[in-house]
């Protein structure tokens, strides 16, 4: 129970200082391009989610009977592109994984990334 508390106290900390910094109006502005939650990379949002779900059977060589390799950039895009990747990703009926959808958010992270024309 102690340890709850001291963990609950630094997390108060940690919170009241987050704050008092971003109310510090006089800060350097924070223009870190990183920091835009709405502009996706292959490297640091899809790259992980592929690795995590996909690559156990579509690694290079594919296996499991996979058809193809989802490693790189180039490949990801033309499953999206020429094998109904989005499609099978959001399937109830043949979905991809085979075994159960990833969740709604890792989905709709594909999909955004592929409405920005695959960004790097
Ligand atoms: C357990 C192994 C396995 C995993 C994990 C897996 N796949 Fe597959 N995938 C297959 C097999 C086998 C096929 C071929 C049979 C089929 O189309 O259902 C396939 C087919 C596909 C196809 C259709 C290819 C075509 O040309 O028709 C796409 C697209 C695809 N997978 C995407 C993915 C994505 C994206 C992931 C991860 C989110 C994923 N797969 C995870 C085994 C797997």
């Amino acid at each position: 129970m102690k340890k709850v508390i001291t963990v609950l106290l630094i997390g108060a900390m940690v919170f009241a200082v987050g704050c008092s910094k971003s109310d510090n109006s006089e800060g350097a502005p924070m223009d870190d391009p990183n920091d835009d939650p709405t502009a996706l990379s292959y490297q640091s949002d899809i790259r992980p989610i592929i690795q995590g779900n996909c690559l156990s059977c579509h690694g290079n060589p594919p296996t499991q009977n996979a058809p193809m390799s989802l490693t790189t950039l180039n490949e990801v895009k033309s499953a999206i592109q020429n094998r109904g990747l989005l499609s099978r990703i959001n399937s109830t009926t043949n979905p991809m994984p085979p075994n159960g959808l990833m969740p709604q958010t890792a989905r709709a992270l594909i999909s955004e990334w592929a409405n920005q024309d695959f960004p790097e």
